[in-house]
């Protein structure tokens, strides 16, 4: 399973590319407008980060974009940025038509803002390279997201479809491991999602009472 960086900070990238050899990153304008930075100019300098490399980067396409005519030459013109960039587009109608555009000229497209089985099935049907279930304002909502997981890769596998699932808006370890027991492809979430992830109690004790022990003893 693969581990995405739902990040625009680029101390954060890279850090989660050393430490967690992430293999991708995702980014929304939330996160780049967190970053503080022009969205061209941060999108660029992640890019760098993952020049060479096979990891993407999906980048958002205005949200205000709702047609085929505004969604086209904005996606077209961010992947000629970077070989690794792959275009989102939210799951709305002109979206589709787009993605069956930018499938054929080889422009990798990542659905998000997926909610429903059939808005993924619709995304998959129009040639979408991932598609990205938000799971966690589903749970927020009070939603069921083992059942809508499990159908978008029950479909996906039923129709041999190439899209990859990116279980998105996650945020915790609990939701990874669920995810990956359900065979999703990839997860995205935060970094400290990642770092809680691995902490456990009964590692930082072990690590106690082992450090106490090798203060006692004598190395050679
Ligand atoms: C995924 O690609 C999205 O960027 C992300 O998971 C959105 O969720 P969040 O901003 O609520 O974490």
């Amino acid at each position: 399973m693969q581990f995405f960086l739902d990040s625009a900070l680029v101390d954060e990238i890279e850090y989660a590319l050393d430490v967690f050899n992430i293999d991708g990153i995702t980014t929304n304008p939330r996160h780049v407008q967190v970053s503080g930075k022009p969205f061209l100019t941060v999108v660029r300098e992640i890019a760098r980060l993952v020049e060479g490399t096979e990891k993407t980067v999906s980048v958002e396409v205005n949200p205000h974009f709702m047609t085929y005519e505004e969604m086209l030459p904005e996606a077209e013109k961010l992947a000629g940025i970077s070989p690794n960039f792959v275009i989102k587009l939210q799951c709305v109608e002109p979206a589709f038509k787009t993605m069956e555009a930018l499938a054929k000229k080889n422009i990798r497209v990542n659905c998000t803002l997926i909610f429903s089985a059939m808005q993924a099935l619709q995304a998959m049907r129009s040639g979408a390279y991932y598609i990205s279930p938000f799971i966690g304002w589903k749970e927020t909502n009070g939603e069921d997201v083992h059942g809508f997981i499990d159908d978008i890769i029950t479909i996906r596998d039923n129709y041999a479809f190439d899209s990859e699932i990116i279980v998105a808006a996650v945020r915790n370890a609990r939701q990874i491991i669920d995810a990956a027991v359900m065979g999703a492809d990839i997860v995205t979430a935060g970094l400290s999602v990642y770092q809680e992830g691995i902490q456990h109690p009964f590692t930082q004790d072990g690590i106690r009472k082992f450090s106490e022990f090798w203060d006692k003893t004598i190395y050679e």
